[in-house]
């Protein structure tokens, strides 16, 4: 969409090119493999049990394919029928899905920090679909409601109740087992969900009555929140036991180094207003957070993630007699990497363009290539899965 649009896209939050962008990225991508992640997750780390999984993604996940494209079509043709076909869609599938993660998660009898951010980043999933409903019902009826108020709280949500929480309590169980690092500390497990939920509180009850520097002001309180995860993290890793430095650990290097540049931009602005301002402060702030933080710590998750799950599906099938491959064998290390250089690229081009719109094509279609090469060393990875599984069965 950015190499179509070009600059136009990039000179507020507020065009209707950025919404569509905006979603294609936090529901078309980010909202897949979070709510994926999820299902593995309350099971493995939570002891949650999910009422038939089977059925429950294929229901949600089509579902929330065609949700994803009707919103974002919806906000590209400004068609109110398509707003509440949307809005419909979406809360038919995260109204289900909702249900049965939060029986799993709250009859669980485990306890642990991973588990109250779990719990809390389902809640923050549903208070973000929520607002999010109510304000394409609005734009769809051109109701007269606080719509901006209502967005900021819906993208704080979005963004810190679900995306950051779900990360950071996603992180507490992989960052120590994939990376071999040491735990992360409790009272920091604990205390960042906590600290974070407590600020996202004070934003939503009380946005309507903020002036701007009180706005600046939770701003940087969230942000501090989670630069004090952020550091702890590259803390972590640089403790690992073993000194090799694995692509998903560049990926996840990149998004907390992306938060911590998150915290020192709103810093800078601070201090700056003619800066904050300008309306391409806010479209600096979403290519941060969105790209730099989430696109590259799920990226980097990606790669550990469906390695391990077709070594897993294989162990299964194989029984006794044969091993399946390694997990570094399933997508090869040089084509992740060079993956990861690329994506470097077009972070570094798609913040530059924010400022010189001359480069927003350039960066759109670096973009464009980066999502499309995750997306090949992925599918190589299940094509490998796919063809031992058949030899195996063909050998049975
Ligand atoms: C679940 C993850 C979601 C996240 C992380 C998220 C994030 C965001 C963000 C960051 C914005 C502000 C965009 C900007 O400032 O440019 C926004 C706006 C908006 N979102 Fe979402 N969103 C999510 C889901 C949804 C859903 C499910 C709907 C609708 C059913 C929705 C509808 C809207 C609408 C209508 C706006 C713009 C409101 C306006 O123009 O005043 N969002 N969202």
């Amino acid at each position: 969409m950015l190499a179509f649009f070009g600059g136009d896209l990039l000179a507020s939050r507020w065009t209707t090119g950025a919404l569509a962008a905006t979603h294609l990225l936090v529901v078309g991508f980010m909202l897949q493999a979070m709510c994926g992640a999820l299902l593995q997750f309350v099971p493995v780390a939570a002891g949650g049990n999910i009422w038939r999984p089977r059925l429950v993604v294929n229901l949600v996940h089509p579902l929330l394919v065609i949700a994803a494209i009707l919103l974002v079509a919806a906000f590209l043709s400004q068609r109110a029928p398509l707003f509440v076909a949307a809005a419909h869609s979406f809360a038919l599938a995260l109204g289900f899905f909702g249900v049965l993660v939060s029986l799993a998660l709250w009859r669980t009898p485990a306890q642990g920090a991973t588990i109250v951010a779990l719990r809390i980043a389902l809640i923050g999933l549903l208070v973000t679909v929520f607002l999010g409903v109510v304000l394409a019902t609005g734009i769809a009826r051109g109701a007269d409601w606080p719509l901006l108020a209502l967005t900021d709280v819906h993208a704080a949500w979005g963004l810190g109740g679900w995306a950051l929480m779900l990360l950071a309590g996603v992180s507490y169980y992989v960052v120590p087992m994939f990376q071999l690092t040491p735990a992360y500390p409790l009272w920091l497990a604990r205390g960042v969900p906590l600290m974070l939920m407590g600020v996202l509180l004070v934003w939503s009850l009380r946005l309507a009555d903020f002036g701007p520097s009180e706005r600046m002001a939770l701003l940087l309180a969230g942000l501090a929140v989670a630069a004090v995860f952020a550091v702890e993290t590259l803390h972590l890793q640089s403790r690992r036991r073993r000194k090799v430095s694995d692509v998903t650990m560049l990926f996840f290097r990149t998004a907390m180094l992306s938060l911590l540049l998150l915290l020192l931009s709103v810093v800078c602005f601070f201090m700056l207003p003619e800066l904050w301002n300008d309306p391409r402060a806010a479209v600096w702030l979403g290519m941060l957070a969105l790209v730099g933080v989430f696109v590259s710590a799920i990226g980097g998750m990606l790669y550990k993630i469906v390695p391990f799950l077709n070594w897993l599906h294989l162990q299964r099938i194989c029984g006794l007699n044969t091993l399946p491959p390694a997990m570094n064998q399933m997508i090869s290390e040089r084509a992740m990497r060079r993956q990861y250089y690329w994506h470097l690229v077009a972070l570094a081009l798609l913040l530059s363009a924010v400022w010189l719109p001359l480069l927003a094509r350039p960066a759109g279609l670096a973009f464009a290539v980066d999502c499309g090469w995750l997306g090949v060393n992925l599918v190589r990875a299940v094509r490998g899965y796919v063809r031992f599984r058949n030899r195996i069965r063909a050998a049975a």
